[in-house]
C-alpha cells in the first residue's frame, strides 16, 4: 500500500473537517494512506473541533522541513493575497500537488499558475471549490466530453438561495431574511461575496472552462447580486408562474459563449425553481446526453470536506497526464462572448407610474419605438388613486433594447419610485 503524505493549511469549517473525515477512515482511502506531515493555521491557541496534539504544527508552510515535503498540499484558508498566492508558488517551485477550496484564488489569478500546475504533472483539486459536496466535477470528468457540452445553469451559492426561500416562506423583506440567515449560520456578518454573486460567478469559471474546455476569465464575467431583490416582485412573479432565482448560466453558440450571473424568473415546475434553501443545483445540456442534472449541499463543514476527500481518492490513483481542466491549459483556447443583443428573452417590468390618461399609451410607444411587444400589462390594486403600480411582460428581446426603454422610462415625468427589471429565463429546467 503506497504511503501518500499531506500537509493542511487552514483548520477552520472545511479544513477541521477533513481531518476528522480522514481520522474516520483511519487515514486509508482506496489503496492509500495518508500520513499528515503537518497542519497548520493561524492561531495555534484557538479550540478545534479535533485534537492537535496529535498533529506536527507548523506555523507556515515555509516551514516545511525537507524531511516534511508533502506530495500534496490541502489549502482550506481562502483569500486572493500575496500570503496564497506565494503558497501555490511555493507548491510548483517544489513539485506539490495542491487540493483547495478556494474558488476566489482560482476563478480570479487561476490562469497565472494553471499552465504551471499541467506543466510539472501537478495535481490542482477543486471538487470543494465548486458547489460544495455536489461531485459536480467528477461528475463532468467521467461521464461528458467537453465537446459535448452547450449550456450549463443552476444555482451555485447557497447563502442566496436560503435568503430568496426565507423571502417567500416567510414573505419578508430581503433585509429581514438576511438578518435571520446570519443568525441561523447559514450567512456571514460579511456576506458581500455571497450577495453581489461575486462568489457564483467565481463556480461559473471554473465550471464553465470545465465543462467547455475553453479558458474563461473571471475579470470577462459579469455577475449580478441580490441586494436589490424585492418581496413584491417575488410575489407577482408567482402569480405569473415564475420563481426567482439567482440563476447561473454559460451557453455556447458556434464556439462563442454567453455567461451571467443574475437574478431571474425561471418556471415555478423547474428543478431549478424547487432547489431551495442552502442547496445548490447544476444542470448541464448537451448533444447526446440531452439534460442531467445534480443537486445537494453547497457548503458547511462536512460536506465540502467530502469534496476534499474525493479529491484526495482522485490523487491517489490520478492519470498525470490530464491538465487541470482534463485538457493541458496551454491547449484551451479563450473563451470569447457573442453579442448579447443576439440573446433574446422575456423581461418582467414593474414599476409605479402616474394614474393619469395618455400614460400607458406613453410606455406603450417606448417600447414599440425599440420593436418590442407587451405580452402583458397588469395594473396592480393600490389605495393610492394618484400613482399606480403595473406590471409589464415584455415578449423575447435583448437587454440592450430593454436598458434603452429603461432609460427613457427613467427620464419620463410619469415615472414614480423605482423600477425592476427581472429577465425571464423560460427554457431553464
Ligand atoms: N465554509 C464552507 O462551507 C465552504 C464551502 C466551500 C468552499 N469554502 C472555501 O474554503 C476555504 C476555507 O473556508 P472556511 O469556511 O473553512 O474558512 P474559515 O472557517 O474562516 O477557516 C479559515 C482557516 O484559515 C486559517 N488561516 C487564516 N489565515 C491564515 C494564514 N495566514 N495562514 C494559515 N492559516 C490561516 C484560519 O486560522 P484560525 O483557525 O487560526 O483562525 C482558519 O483555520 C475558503 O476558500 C472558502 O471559500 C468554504
Amino acid at each position: 500500500m503506497k504511503t501518500i503524505r499531506i500537509a493542511i493549511f487552514g483548520l477552520g469549517v472545511v479544513g477541521s473537517h477533513v481531518i476528522k473525515l480522514l481520522e474516520k477512515n483511519s487515514y486509508k482511502l482506496n489503496d492509500a494512506n495518508f500520513k499528515i506531515v503537518a497542519i497548520g493555521a493561524k492561531n495555534k491557541n484557538k479550540k478545534r473541533n479535533f485534537n492537535i496534539k496529535r498533529y506536527n504544527w507548523i506555523k507556515n508552510y515555509q516551514e516545511l522541513s525537507k524531511n516534511e515535503k508533502p506530495d500534496l498540499i490541502i489549502e482550506t484558508i481562502g483569500g486572493t493575497g500575496s500570503y496564497i498566492n506565494n503558497l501555490y508558488k511555493y507548491c510548483i517551485d517544489n513539485e506539490i500537488s495542491l487540493i483547495t477550496a478556494n474558488k476566489a484564488q482560482l476563478a480570479e489569478k487561476g490562469h497565472s499558475f494553471f499552465g504551471n500546475f499541467d506543466k510539472k504533472n501537478l495535481f490542482l483539486g477543486y471538487e470543494a471549490a465548486v458547489l460544495g459536496a455536489v461531485p459536480v466535477v467528477r461528475g463532468i470528468e467521467q461521464s461528458i466530453l467537453p465537446s459535448k457540452v452547450n449550456a450549463i445553469y443552476g444555482i451555485f451559492n447557497g447563502t442566496t438561495n436560503y435568503i430568496i426561500s426565507q423571502m417567500y416562506e416567510n414573505k419578508i423583506s430581503f433585509q429581514d431574511s438576511l438578518n435571520q440567515a446570519i443568525k441561523n449560520g447559514f450567512a456571514e456578518q460579511d456576506s458581500s461575496a455571497d450577495l453581489s454573486g461575486r462568489d457564483a460567478s467565481h463556480k461559473l469559471v471554473l465550471l464553465s472552462s470545465l465543462s467547455f474546455g475553453h479558458k474563461f476569465k473571471f475579470a470577462d464575467m459579469g455577475f449580478n447580486g441580490i441586494e436589490n431583490v424585492k418581496l413584491i416582485d417575488l410575489e407577482q412573479g408567482l402569480k405569473l408562474g415564475y420563481k426567482l432565482k439567482l440563476v447561473s448560466i454559460s451557453e455556447r453558440q458556434k464556439n462563442k459563449f454567453y455567461s451571467s450571473v443574475a437574478p431571474c424568473f425561471v418556471p415555478e415546475n423547474s428543478l431549478v425553481a424547487n432547489t431551495n434553501f442552502e442547496e445548490n443545483v447544476i444542470s448541464l445540456e448537451g448533444d447526446d446526453f440531452l439534460k442531467t442534472s445534480l443537486v445537494g449541499k453547497g457548503a458547511g463543514g462536512y460536506p465540502t470536506a467530502t469534496s476534499i476527500i474525493s479529491d484526495l481518492k482522485k490523487f491517489s490513483v490520478r492519470n498525470p497526464d490530464h491538465g487541470v481542466f482534463q485538457i493541458k491549459y496551454s491547449n484551451m483556447s479563450k473563451a470569447t462572448f457573442y453579442d448579447q443583443s443576439l440573446r433574446k428573452r422575456p423581461y418582467y417590468i414593474r414599476m409605479s407610474v402616474l394614474n393619469k390618461v395618455g400614460v400607458l399609451k406613453s410606455i406603450a410607444n417606448l417600447f414599440a419605438q425599440k420593436s418590442i411587444s407587451i405580452k402583458s400589462l397588469i395594473q396592480l390594486n393600490t389605495s393610492n388613486d394618484k400613482v399606480v403600480p403595473i406590471v409589464i411582460i415584455s415578449d423575447a428581446t435583448d437587454i440592450d433594447k430593454i436598458n434603452h426603454v429603461i432609460k427613457n422610462l427613467k427620464k419620463s415625468s410619469f415615472l414614480k419610485k423605482e423600477i425592476s427589471v427581472i429577465r425571464i429565463e423560460e427554457h431553464i429546467g
